[in-house]
């Protein structure tokens, strides 16, 4: 068994982490720098981690996630966003250091995929959104950190309180912390016959 797969089976959404722990600045920006290598379509990078500090803000926050403690007692609370616009904001420096004849290319190739289509550009938020925040739950473990993926909140309230721009789509919250070790019992697994389909549903 690799390391990837020890830490993929260890993994446990974490409910209650240790307030007093302090995530040094180095740690968080190196979990967030990492988890920037999750794939993203046409590498359009259109993944936003909003990193929560202000205890005021995440107090607003908590109020309108049903009081959950994560929100407050993690050392960094990320909101995984994506901007459905990435598309056509200089999309050139996705392809910057490809060679000049790729780089074209691939922006004519973007522009067409996602203009005039506003599904597929909030589709493609989502999928990009939910890489993010796996390789981000997965970089924060390999640092010592436990985490909480989250959805349990109210999605409009919470993009008031951030100013959530209107282009970008709010996707799940991702809790880091040192967990205090309390973890309830796990829900169990379905068996991989009724999530792996072969050929054709
Ligand atoms: C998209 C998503 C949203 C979730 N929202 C919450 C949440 O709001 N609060 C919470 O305590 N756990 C939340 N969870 C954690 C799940 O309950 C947990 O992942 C599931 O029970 C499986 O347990 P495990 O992650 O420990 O394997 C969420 C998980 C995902 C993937």
């Amino acid at each position: 068994m690799t390391d990837i797969l020890d830490t993929m089976r260890a993994r446990r959404a974490t409910k209650r982490f240790d307030a007093s722990h302090q995530i040094p600045e180095e740690t968080l920006n190196a979990i967030l720098h990492a988890a920037r290598y999750a794939p993203t379509a046409f590498n359009i990078q259109n993944w936003r981690f909003l990193v929560v500090r202000d205890p005021a803000v995440r107090a607003e926050i908590k109020a309108a996630s049903w009081n959950q403690p994560q929100i407050e007692e993690s050392s960094a609370l990320v909101l995984i966003c994506a901007d459905m616009h990435a598309y056509a904001k200089d999309p050139a420096r996705y392809w910057k250091d490809a060679p000049e004849g790729m780089r074209e290319k691939y922006v004519g190739m973007i522009t067409q995929y996602y203009e005039n289509n506003p599904s597929m550009q909030r589709d493609e938020a989502f999928r990009s959104a939910g890489m993010g925040a796996y390789a981000l739950m997965m970089a924060a473990s390999a640092y010592g950190y436990d985490t909480c993926p989250m959805d349990g909140f109210d999605f409009e309230r919470v993009a008031e309180i951030v100013r959530l721009p209107k282009d970008h789509v709010l996707v799940m919250f991702v809790a880091i912390g040192k967990g205090t070790g309390e973890l309830p019992p796990h829900g169990g697994r379905i068996p991989d016959s009724d999530v792996v389909i072969h050929d054709r549903f």
